[in-house]
């Protein structure tokens, strides 16, 4: 387990800490951009509310219900869609960096991450329900994104991607999920990376 990570058993544990689950939701796809650049993989990210991007989820409270159980219903209402999530979708749990403007109350917030693969057409679903029957759509969630895994000509496509803002941990939460798994090759997230600081 990486450094700053917690176990679930020892993230449930903290009897004062507030908690936050969000997930990412991909699948593969074969389409191409402009009909040649391959876009191997359908990444959903949303727009949020303060202009910062970051993954469907939210707050849960595990005194009333379990982690999967808020994960789906936040999902419910930033989706529009019912999508039961399992302790077999998590990835990592942590604690939200300092910056992280619900971390300067008192108590701390543990953020848990989920990752998901669908069927091409499931995560076309989600994208219809949360552009039109979600709760949230335009109030919370502004809008629904996809993440650009490829790099144009220009240079653009993900780096630009990533020089963008992104809440809390998102964004290494994102780049890690590309490598772990195998969504992009290392060299190519390397560059991409390096790319977005320049
Ligand atoms: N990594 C780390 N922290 C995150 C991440 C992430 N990927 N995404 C969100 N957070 C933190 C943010 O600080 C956020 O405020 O978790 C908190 C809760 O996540 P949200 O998705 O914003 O919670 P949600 O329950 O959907 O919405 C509640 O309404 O009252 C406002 O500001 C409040 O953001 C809160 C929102
Ligand atoms: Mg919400
Ligand atoms: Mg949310």
């Amino acid at each position: 387990m990486a450094s700053g990570q917690l176990s679930r058993a020892e993230a449930l544990a903290c009897s004062g800490c507030r908690h936050a689950c969000h997930v990412m939701l991909y699948s593969d796809t074969k389409t191409q951009l402009f009909g040649r650049i391959p876009i191997r993989h359908i990444i959903l990210m949303q727009m949020r509310f303060d202009g910062l991007l970051g993954f469907p989820g939210g707050l849960v409270n595990p005194s009333k219900e379990t982690l999967e159980a808020g994960l789906t219903r936040e999902l419910s209402e930033e989706l529009g869609v019912a999508l039961p999530m399992s302790v077999e979708d998590h990835v990592d749990s942590c604690y939200a960096p300092a910056s992280s403007p619900s971390s300067s109350t008192s108590s701390r917030l543990i953020t848990h991450f989920y990752v998901k693969k669908m069927e091409e057409e499931q995560i076309r679903e989600v994208e219809r329900a949360a552009a039109s029957t979600a709760k949230d759509h335009g109030h919370e969630v502004l809008g629904m994104v996809r993440v650009p895994l490829y790099t144009t000509k220009g240079g653009g496509g993900l780096s630009s991607f990533l020089s963008h803002s992104f809440i809390g941990n998102a964004r290494s939460q994102l780049v890690d999920s590309l490598l772990h798994f195998n969504l992009i090759a290392p060299q190519e997230l390397q560059k991409a990376l390096t790319q977005s600081l320049k």
